[in-house]
């Protein structure tokens, strides 16, 4: 791809290298390069919203202002080193997004379908259930919530990506927020009752049990 009009904060010479080593991944919104220890993300654009709304709030300024915040937090998310907005209007796609490229063994999502059940799995649905309760006492959400969003270190870390958060404070926000997480068959009753006792959220426990009850039929 040749490198768009920009603008913004981002070093172009690192873009231009992660342009020209070609496409790594192709996702039905994005496009992902990798170069060295970066990650470029070209973000095409979703809804008409963004055709106004990339020159205050475009994709990657949102993307990178999450992660920021959720580092802040204490949340594991890839560092951010620049963004930038294509100027052509009429480009498909509207911003970039310049961040870390995390050395991670899984996404979590394949690991947890993998993972029998031994004292690794539960370690990791500790984390997260750790992980999600930084959420809860912070009052925000993750906008795209599923456990693909999430990837696993070698040493057991969660790095949350695909950052897009919002407030969370009504128990609807919480259920919302938590839907995903518990519709996935390669959770046992068991396993999503702890997690859901473990949750500090305002919501009751038996609304998030729902959701996990219904998703087995
Ligand atoms: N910072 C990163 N470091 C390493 N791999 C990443 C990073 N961000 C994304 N990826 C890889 O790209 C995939 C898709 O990334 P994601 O940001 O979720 O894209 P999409 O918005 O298309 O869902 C991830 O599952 C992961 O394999
Ligand atoms: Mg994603």
């Amino acid at each position: 791809m040749k490198l768009p009009l920009l603008k913004g904060d981002i070093d172009t010479e690192i873009v231009r290298k992660a342009l020209d080593a070609g496409i790594w991944k192709r996702r039905p919104h994005s496009l992902l390069y990798r170069y060295d220890n970066y990650l470029l993300k070209i973000f095409q654009m979703q809804k008409y919203a963004d055709f106004f709304r990339r020159y205050f709030a475009s994709q990657a300024r949102r993307e990178a202002d999450s992660s920021t915040r959720l580092s802040a937090l204490g949340l594991k998310s890839p560092e951010i080193y620049g963004y930038a907005v294509v100027l052509n209007p009429f480009c498909r796609y509207d911003s970039i997004l310049l961040m870390e490229l995390v050395e991670y063994e899984n996404i979590l999502s394949l690991l947890l379908r993998r993972a029998p059940k031994d004292e690794r799995r539960e370690r990791l649905l500790r984390i997260f259930a750790q992980n999600l309760n930084i959420f809860f006492e912070n009052e925000v959400a993750h906008k795209d919530p599923h456990y693909g969003n999430i990837l696993v270190t070698a040493d057991d870390e969660l790095v949350w990506i695909d950052n897009d958060i919002a407030p969370m404070k009504r128990c609807e926000d919480e259920l919302r927020f938590m839907r995903k997480y518990l519709k996935k068959d390669f959770l046992s009753e068991d396993e999503a009752r702890r997690l859901v006792d473990s949750l500090r959220c305002s919501c009751e426990r038996e609304r998030l049990m729902e959701i996990f009850s219904k998703s087995k039929g």
